[in-house]
């Protein structure tokens, strides 16, 4: 028998206010037509003032806790993948844990940007595999448009607020390719790319700093790096694409998603695309698009998925479950 990290139960939210691109032309010399075309964007959500990556955090949580039908004891750790905590310190895990109600346990917070949810996810089976946790919630919860120059067309059109939440179940599995849960992981670094994509602020410079980033270099690297993770991971997990029944991408741009997938040899109709509803939300894109694409029918049980997700750092990685 292997111990497998099992999804059972998935949750997201997003914030009331939605954004359409149009909105971006009185104030930017941009189009409704460029951003389009050129990231597959129409629309993103922005969280209200006051609502912090906290707030959207638990309210994914407690809907995947519903999903699962159980309560936030029943949970023996927090991952929360973000970049944009509500506060320095304590991190947005724990406020999550003391917003859900959880009296123990352990929650902390990862940080590799866009790939910060395929980095928790990574942890959070390693906690399972290991007997430390039973039981994990995986959350990616962000509010990037706290850190947009709203003056900067080439970026603050791009990314939007949202969260999403999976609850992990430890699960003896019969040691199989069909196996439920958690196969195989890949992660990956290069901080030699670090000006490619960055914030120019931070506790230590004494500031809260903007995005910056080189798009165009950004989208080679991504290019390059994420169906060869992506089949890294298939291949540590013994399988190859012809096993996946859905690839679920980081959301950045629909000319990455349609890239990858093509290097891959799938077609697009094995692709959960939410890029166009949500934006770039950074480490919550994956678990948003996993959520939605069971709400919408579309993942089901015993499917195959590989996630796969780059950001700064550069940072990057993938994962193969079994839903
Ligand atoms: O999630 C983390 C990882 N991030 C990503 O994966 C993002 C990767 N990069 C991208 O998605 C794309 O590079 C972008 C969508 C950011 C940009 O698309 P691109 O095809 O690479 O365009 P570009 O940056 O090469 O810019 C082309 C032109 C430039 O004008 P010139 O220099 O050719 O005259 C830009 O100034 O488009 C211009 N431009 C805009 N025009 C209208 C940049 N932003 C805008 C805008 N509206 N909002």
């Amino acid at each position: 028998m292997t111990r497998r990290a099992v999804v059972i139960g998935t949750g997201h939210y997003l914030p009331e206010r939605v954004v359409e691109n149009t909105e971006f032309e009185a104030t930017l010399d941009t189009t409704d037509e460029w951003i389009r075309s050129r990231s597959g964007i129409e629309r993103r959500h922005f969280a209200a003032e006051g609502q912090t990556t906290s707030h959207l955090a638990t309210r994914a949580a407690q809907a995947a806790l519903d999903d699962a039908g159980l309560t936030a004891d029943d949970v023996d750790a927090i991952v929360l993948a973000t970049s944009t905590a509500d506060l320095t310190f304590p991190s947005a895990a724990t406020m999550v844990q003391a917003a859900l109600g959880m009296t123990r346990g352990f929650a902390f917070d990862v940080q590799a940007v866009c790939a910060g949810f395929v980095y928790a996810l990574s942890n959070a089976s390693a906690l399972i595999a290991s007997g430390q946790a039973n039981r994990v919630m995986v959350i990616g919860a962000e509010t990037f448009s706290r850190i947009m120059d709203w003056t900067d067309r080439s970026t603050c059109v791009l990314f939007g607020d949202g969260a999403g939440a999976l609850l992990l179940e430890a699960q003896d599995q019969p040691g199989t390719k069909d196996d439920r849960g958690i196969h195989s992981t890949d992660l990956n670094s290069d901080g030699r790319h670090k000006d490619l994509l960055y914030v120019d602020g931070g506790v230590s410079t004494q500031s809260t700093g903007h995005l910056r980033m080189q798009g165009n270099q950004v989208f080679r690297h991504a290019v390059e790096k994420l169906a060869k993770t992506a089949n890294t991971a298939l291949d540590r997990a013994g399988m190859d694409s012809t096993d996946v029944d859905w690839i679920v991408p980081h959301q950045a741009n629909i000319r990455i998603i349609q890239g990858t997938a093509k290097k891959m040899g799938l077609p697009m109709e094995k692709v959960i695309v939410t890029v166009q509803d949500h934006g770039n939300t950074s480490a919550a894109s994956i678990p948003l698009a996993l959520s939605v694409g069971k709400a919408r029918g579309q993942i089901k049980e015993g499917d195959l998925i590989v996630t796969e997700a780059i950001g700064g750092g550069l940072a990057w990685g993938a994962v193969v479950l079994r839903w």
